[in-house]
């Protein structure tokens, strides 16, 4: 791995974590797909080799429980969903270089490799420990057999995750009041042997790791807080039958944590196999050939951040791999407002929205460029509706469609004549913002980048009114010509986030060349002869939303009452939400909250504080100092220049011997900061 600018000169390889294959996909598993997918477009835009790779995740308890219930073998369970997901995500454009999946003869033996590779490094140890055990049904309890609290936080978890409250891994045994999913018996704990990972000999590693590692901050911040409490070691066993077995012994199979990031290199290496090493080297890649690797960026949901960012790189390190250089996590996927629950169906189904007809990368535009990586993302019809509206049709579809048109009915297609310097010069700059924003990880800004030079194209046509000038004449010729060369463009600097529309929009120009492969130096593409377009998009009417609202709520409804109180993927849940206060204020006591937009000047950490930062917040009429709970979950480095939304008349604090004169507004566990849309000023009020 290189920290070097991109393009660099070895092969990248993105991956999303891996589907577990135990039930259908939905706008939540699509968010990852489609960014992790956006961000390998990008890359190969900058001229960066580039593979997206993935699989399904066969094993572990998800899949044993649930075809458990559907009275299925594990495998023959597993295979339907993944032949099922290898079908759909071409649906939505997800193009990945390989999908392989956990239970595969390339899994299966690379995993074996890496795991007597940890046990020559002296990395695995053996430890008699307890695990739950049901009594009634005389078998163990591995993960989500059992729940029980967290004995973090407190809240309902499963037994080796803490779902629904701080996110930690647990260990087996660590799981508190521990109740059987089977029977819903108490569990009891029985002594077992167990193989264990000893991840904390590399925290020293792990912490050096963290501070080189890109990707969103939630994924370095997160993590160092776990290193700082003291890393435990990891289990890497588990008393089931499904699985892939540990190497020379009988009755315990891997962890599924274990087997699963692996298909990350099996699947690369499948990949490489195909094409051949000569253009694409696995091994190179996972610095299996001596060399520091490719560059390996991945993308995952900030549920399994801890997966990736401890437990993944110890095991590359101590295997002697590379390391990744990005860890990218997404927030999660919310329903107007309230979490995605499978069970409850609030959901919106992959292939229910395709049955919709609605082109893939309407979604694919709404997932990957509303709100920042990291933010929860909102899903309501009505906001789709916006965006599809406003910038797909209104914006891009508007400008592409009207230059298109008039080009060919005066021009017969592209006129003859020079795009003009400014209209290149515009090009460029938009060029610019895109790459700028791929090489940070952020597709929202690297989509806004084509949506933008669009608009530019319709204040462009707009200003110039080539409907006033002489028909076929050189003036009228050269506004056409610099449309046709912006269409181009926008085409190129879209295609990662809507790549079937952009094909299209080349195809229309009549470019016979590919805009998938097409580098950001095709913008200058000179387009060709063309007849009449068709529209790019449609726009979708109000009573369309109106009767998608009525279907997801009467579904929604539906299964509440087949299911009064089964909740899956319950992040958010209105369970999870502070209950309204009944008391209400009057608004003269809401106008004494002095209420203002600040801009963060700078901002250091607090000497002896872990999780405090010292804030100088300008607030228009003066510079405030403001001490914050941010030091974990935000970047500090990154805070200078954020707009925040600051209460300034709360009386005085002192934090650690620093006085905090204010407060910065936030929301939630990940201290997500209030600011403004548009160009509010530091000092407006609040009201
Ligand atoms: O949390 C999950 O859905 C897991 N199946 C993700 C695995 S990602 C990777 F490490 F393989
Ligand atoms: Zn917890």
């Amino acid at each position: 791995m290189s920290h070097e600018e991109f393009p660099t000169d070895g092969p990248a390889v993105v991956t999303c974590g891996l589907p577990y294959a135990n039930g259908d996909l939905h706008i939540g598993h699509l968010r990852g797909y489609t960014a992790a997918d956006a961000v390998n477009r990008s890359l190969k835009k900058l001229g960066q080799q580039s593979a997206y790779v993935c699989g399904s995740d066969m094993h572990g308890t998800p899949v044993a429980l649930n075809s458990a219930k559907e009275g299925v073998s594990p495998e023959e369970y597993a295979m339907e969903y993944h032949e099922k997901y290898a079908e759909t995500f071409p649906k939505f454009n997800v193009e990945f270089d390989n999908y392989g999946h956990t239970h595969d003869e390339t899994n299966t033996e690379i995993t074996r490799e890496f795991v007597e590779k940890l046990e020559a490094a002296g990395y695995v140890y053996e430890d008699e420990i307890l695990v739950a055990w049901d009594p009634e049904e005389d078998q163990p309890l591995p993960d989500r057999y059992v729940e029980g609290t967290c004995p973090y936080c407190g809240e309902q978890a499963r037994g080796d995750e803490c779902d629904e409250g701080c996110g930690r891994h647990l260990e087996p045994g660590e799981i508190e009041d521990p109740v059987s999913t089977l029977t819903g018996n108490p569990a009891e704990y029985r002594e077992r042997e167990h193989k264990y990972f000893a991840v904390s000999e590399l925290a020293d590693y792990l912490s050096e790791f963290l501070d080189r590692v890109e990707g969103t901050s939630n994924a370095r911040n997160q993590p160092r807080e776990w290193i700082e409490e003291g890393l435990k070691d990891w289990c890497i066993t588990r008393d089931m039958d499904w699985g892939i077995d540990y190497p020379g012994e009988e009755d315990l199979v891997l962890y599924v944590w274990v087997d699963a990031p692996i298909e990350y290199v099996s699947s690369t290496k499948q990949y490489s196999e195909r094409v051949g090493a000569d253009e694409y080297d696995w091994e190179e890649v996972w610095g299996r050939d001596g060399g520091d690797g490719g560059e390996i960026v991945h993308v995952i949901g900030r549920d399994i951040i801890q997966h990736h960012t401890i437990f993944w790189p110890a095991m590359l390190h101590a295997t002697d791999h590379a390391e990744p250089r990005s860890v990218c996590a997404t927030g999660f996927v919310t329903i107007d407002g309230k979490g995605l629950s499978t069970s409850r169906n609030r959901a919106i189904w992959a292939e229910e929205y395709l049955d919709e007809g609605f082109h893939p990368d309407l979604l694919r535009y709404y997932l990957t460029t509303m709100g920042g990586f990291q933010q929860d993302l909102d899903f309501t019809w009505e906001r789709f509706q916006e965006r599809v509206n406003g910038e797909l049709v209104g914006t891009v579809g508007n400008f592409v469609y009207r230059s298109m048109l008039f080009a060919a009915r005066n021009f017969d297609g592209t006129p003859d004549a020079d795009v003009s310097d400014e209209v290149r010069a515009r090009i460029d700059d938009a060029v610019e913002q895109f790459e700028a924003a791929v090489r940070d990880y952020d597709v929202r800004n690297a989509g806004d980048a084509a949506v933008e030079l669009a608009q530019f194209g319709n204040e462009y046509i707009q200003q110039h009114e080539p409907w006033q000038l002489e028909d076929g004449s050189d003036e009228q010729a050269q506004v056409i010509r610099d449309c046709l060369q912006v269409a181009t463009a926008v085409a190129v600097l879209l295609e990662p986030t809507c790549p079937g529309k952009a094909e299209t929009v080349w195809a229309q120009l009549g470019i016979d060349a590919d805009v998938h492969a097409a580098e950001t130096d095709a913008v200058h593409t000179e387009p060709g002869a063309f007849d009449e377009p068709d529209e790019l998009f449609e726009k979708i009417e109000d009573d369309r939303v109106d009767e998608l609202d009525a279907a997801l709520e009467e579904k929604i409804a539906e299964a509440t009452a087949d299911d009064e109180d089964e909740t899956e993927d319950p992040e958010m849940d209105e369970s999870d939400l502070e209950p309204l206060i009944d008391e209400r204020i009057d608004f003269d006591t809401f106008e004494s909250l002095d209420i203002r937009v600040g801009r963060i000047e700078s901002a250091e950490g607090v000497e002896g504080a872990d999780k405090l930062v010292r804030l100088s917040v300008d607030i228009g009429v003066e510079t405030r100092q403001i001490v914050a709970g941010l030091k974990q979950l935000h970047d500090v480095e990154e805070l200078a220049g954020e707009k925040v939304i600051v209460l300034a008349n709360l009386e005085k604090a002192e934090l650690f011997g620093v006085e905090s004169n204010g407060m910065v507004l936030a929301a939630g566990d990940q201290a997500d900061l209030l600011t403004t849309k548009e160009d509010a000023e530091p000092g407006t009020k609040v009201l």
